[in-house]
């Protein structure tokens, strides 16, 4: 079965009678209203709100499919199982049905839809603490439906407790989380190695089991006292897709199923070297490239910023590992299959970084001990990220010390602080006059989508340069001529009203009585900044703006539309003189 069987099978499972969940847009990977996080890293994580009481537009139950990075796993990447970028199948209880349906169901699509072999599946439980019970009621429901009991396993908090910030003890003050129970894949060919432990079981590192879903009964919150019981009881289910097809065709190599056969065919024939015995390389440059790919495609640009850096490291390291296996690397040795476009942004990084990599390694191969200042200069002269040096020197078993690194980047930057000090804020690539209008002008567009198109459109990302704005927001059907036309014609009306754009600072929760535009799956401070412009747009957000309308000196003129995903739409405009 493909990566998109399972991910169309999954959705009709869920949508259908008697389950009835709604289809909800997944996140953009990059969550630009989000400064806490480089990437969405799990379903559940625009749902924040929704988890602890606000009612959420599509009802109490709820799935999607989720793109997710997760880069704390990127040290792994190169075994058989673990991946930077995937996506993961959602689905979410809202304070509504609970473990009695949600663990059958769970069952029922991994068994029957899928027809995986119920006595290759495991599953675990929490086994209980001070302030939470032990989940018998869990286990109940998996003898219920007939899982052996010595398929059952019960587990601490480091296994089965899921916040976004680990167990009890690590999760602060708000955050909320709960005891989960995985299910987990046998395969049965992998013999359990004693180097990981006397007994295999489902959390054993061997191999033999992989970890294929995990309902999460998000049910606490943590406050200063401790756990405190949330009004609602919630189920967040993530399953891995590119997992659950590697338990599909009984093959612990993630890296075999269909998203990653063509790429490994085409990192073969670019390199001249079979996959086999060139594994670990190939699997880090299938990982990384296909990541590389999902973040360029939501308009980042590699840089030394934030996500801009991640995506430099993942081609940057996939590169050397081109060289590597080939020997050389040129330009075009990691455009793979993308897309033109996407070609051209890798092409472009792994041309610039091929100037000065022979250099580099030359430099390198001189080296006989390694230590900060050393990788500062390999860093700063050669354009080699700090993580893929760590890696080159611990291959010859030298460290890296990465705070006094840190350091050594901080001195320079101080140094050179220029331009910079205006930094990334509110989606702005800068903080020019030009981007400050385009802002102003992006609050504009939402409050006129809102009026034209109604009230369910929301901000889903924002990315602004000099020469344009580009906005997403949640709205299923293309726009037409007429309403593009009404959207313009809306906003000049505004900006030849001269408005006045203020701003005051206020608790959130007074920003949302006053009406006042907020961001879901954004973490706010106590205290926030809302901007008005007239009467027309109210929204919580860190500026700049400019002081009246008519500073923009301009007419705004729509002039790209298109789909990103399912049930979110972009718009490119730009300000005509
Ligand atoms: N939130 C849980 C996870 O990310 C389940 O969706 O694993």
């Amino acid at each position: 079965m493909t990566t998109a069987e399972i991910r169309a099978k999954y959705l009709k499972f869920f949508i259908g009678k008697p389950r009835n969940h709604k289809e909800i847009s997944p996140a953009p990977l990059v969550p630009e209203n989000d400064p806490t996080t480089l990437f969405t890293s799990s379903g559940m994580q625009q749902l924040v709100p929704y988890l602890t009481g606000e009612n959420h537009p599509e009802g109490k139950r709820l799935v999607d499919v989720q793109p997710s990075i997760r880069l704390q796993d990127i040290d792994e990447v190169g075994d058989n199982r673990h991946t930077t970028f995937f996506e993961m199948l959602g689905n979410w209880s809202l304070g509504d049905y609970f473990k009695a349906e949600q663990l059958p169901w769970v069952w029922e699509f991994f068994t029957k839809e899928l027809g995986l072999d119920g006595n290759r599946l495991y599953v675990s439980c929490f086994e209980g603490n001070k302030e939470v019970p032990r989940d018998t009621e869990s286990a109940k429901i998996w003898k219920k439906i007939r899982v052996p009991e010595d398929h059952i396993f019960f587990y601490g908090v480091k296994e089965n407790w899921w916040s976004r910030s680990g167990p009890p003890n690590k999760m602060p003050v708000g955050e909320i989380g709960g005891p989960d129970s995985e299910i987990f894949y046998e395969f049965t060919q992998v013999k359990h190695d004693p180097k990981f432990g006397e007994k295999c079981h489902p959390n054993c590192e061997c191999g033999r089991f992989l970890e294929i879903g995990n309902s999460v009964f998000i049910q606490y919150q943590k406050t200063k006292e401790g756990l405190k019981e949330l009004s609602q009881k919630n189920v967040d289910f993530g399953g891995g897709l590119e997992r659950i097809a590697a338990a599909m065709n009984d093959d612990p190599d993630v890296f075999k199923i269909d998203a990653f056969v063509l790429l490994i065919k085409k990192i073969s024939s670019v390199t001249g070297k079979a996959y086999k015995r060139n594994e670990t390389s190939m699997r880090i440059i299938a990982d990384h490239m296909r990541a590389a790919n999902m973040i360029i495609r939501e308009g980042v640009e590699p840089s030394n910023k934030q996500q801009g850096y991640v995506l430099r490291r993942l081609i940057r390291r996939s590169a050397l590992k081109v060289r590597d296996l080939k020997g050389k690397l040129v330009g075009g040795d990691l455009s793979l299959n993308f897309e033109s476009d996407i070609a051209k942004v890798i092409e472009d990084e792994v041309g610039r970084f091929s100037i000065s990599l022979e250099k580099g390694m030359k430099q390198i191969e001189k080296i006989d001990s390694v230590d900060s200042k050393k990788a500062f200069d390999l860093y700063q002269t050669y354009g080699f990220p700090f993580e893929v040096t760590q890696e080159i020197f611990a291959d010859k078993g030298q460290k890296i010390d990465k705070d006094k690194f840190q350091k050594e980047l901080e001195m320079h930057q101080e140094k050179s602080r220029s331009a910079s000090a205006g930094k990334f804020k509110g989606g702005l690539a800068d903080s020019s006059e030009a981007t400050k209008k385009l802002h102003t002008v992006t609050h504009l567009l939402h409050a006129a989508l809102r009026s034209i198109l109604g009230d369910h459109v929301s901000q889903k990302g924002s990315n602004i340069t000099s020469d344009r704005l580009r906005f997403d927001f949640s709205h299923k059907e293309k726009l037409n001529e007429d309403e593009i036309k009404k959207v313009e014609v809306l906003i000049n009306k505004e900006i030849d009203k001269d408005l006045e754009v203020t701003s005051e600072t206020m608790t959130l929760d007074e920003a949302k009585d006053a009406g006042a535009l907020a961001f879901f799956g954004h973490k706010y401070d106590e205290l926030v900044k809302v901007y008005s412009i007239g009467k027309f747009s109210k929204e919580v957000c860190g500026g700049p703006h400019v002081k009246r309308l008519s500073e923009i000196k301009g007419h705004v003129r729509i002039n790209k539309e298109e789909s990103v995903s399912s049930g979110v739409r972009r718009i490119y405009a730009v300000i005509e003189k």
